[in-house]
């Protein structure tokens, strides 16, 4: 795993940006795993400025997201589908109908999810999986478990995670209890992997991450069986890598 240490978020997302980019200039017809969050905001806006300014394209580009959130509308504000069209699909040169985002109001979540996984095999996986982490360690929205999942499926979310979003509902209650996520096999199976992390409260979860247990307890700690990951935090995620003896680039 190659890490990079960055003063703050705004450097954490230029970096990020960076490795997606030259992921593009080198293989205009890509398959970029997205992800939602306020973690990649800032490195979508560097993607979004860089095209307007046409260093870079993403006309050829094909995306699969990691998650959406069951019983919300793609229009709804807080819906992952509302997200990247919002803070990039709206913005670049990108295909829709080359943008993929799990449907979560489909009335055949079992057949959704198998044809989710079925379309990222056909595009032989993604080349560049763009992550970031939940507090309790969740990718996507693998949640911390008894195992790790492999297909695309329905999650129950971890009341921690509902806790943590429900700065985006108006109220508590309204965050869903459910998403439908990709499973581990499908962000294993990308080439590369480009994680990110921002703030304190993501500390523990890329301690565990980098040198925790592989265990499912911490799903992110799975990259470390990856064989190409690359992690940009910033200083306080990245504060207690350090002390446990990982090497940090930058
Ligand atoms: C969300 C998403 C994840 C995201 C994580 C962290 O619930 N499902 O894909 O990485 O939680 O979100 P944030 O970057 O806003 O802290």
């Amino acid at each position: 795993m190659r890490i990079y240490c960055e003063k703050d978020y705004d450097a954490m997302s230029r970096r990020a940006a960076a490795v997606i980019a030259s992921e593009i200039i080198h293989r205009p017809d890509c398959v970029l795993g997205l992800a939602t969050g306020s973690s990649p905001e800032g490195t979508y806006r560097y993607l979004v400025e860089w095209t307007k300014q046409n260093l870079l394209s993403f006309r050829q580009v094909r995306s699969v997201n990691l998650d959406e959130y069951k019983g919300l509308e793609p229009t709804h504000d807080q819906s992952y589908r509302y997200f990247m069209q919002s803070h990039l699909f709206d913005h670049v040169d990108i295909l829709p109908e080359n943008t993929r985002v799990p449907d979560g109001l489909t009335a055949d979540p079992a057949a959704h999810c198998a044809g989710y996984d079925a379309y990222i095999r056909s595009l032989g996986y993604v080349d560049l999986q763009l992550l970031g982490i939940g507090r309790n360690g969740h990718i996507g929205f693998n949640e911390p478990g008894d195992c790790f999942v492999k297909e695309t499926h329905v999650v129950d979310l971890a009341e921690s995670t509902i806790d943590a979003n429900a700065r985006f509902f108006a109220t508590r209650d309204d965050v869903p209890k459910q998403a439908i996520s990709m499973g581990i096999g499908a962000i294993m199976g990308a080439k590369k992997v480009l994680l990110v992390a921002s703030g304190a409260e993501k500390a523990d979860a890329i301690l565990g991450t980098v040198c925790g247990p592989i265990s499912p307890r911490c799903p992110g700690s799975i990259l470390q069986l990856h064989p190409n990951v690359v992690l940009v935090c910033d200083e306080a995620a990245g504060s207690k890598l350090k002390a446990a003896g990982a090497a940090v680039c930058g």
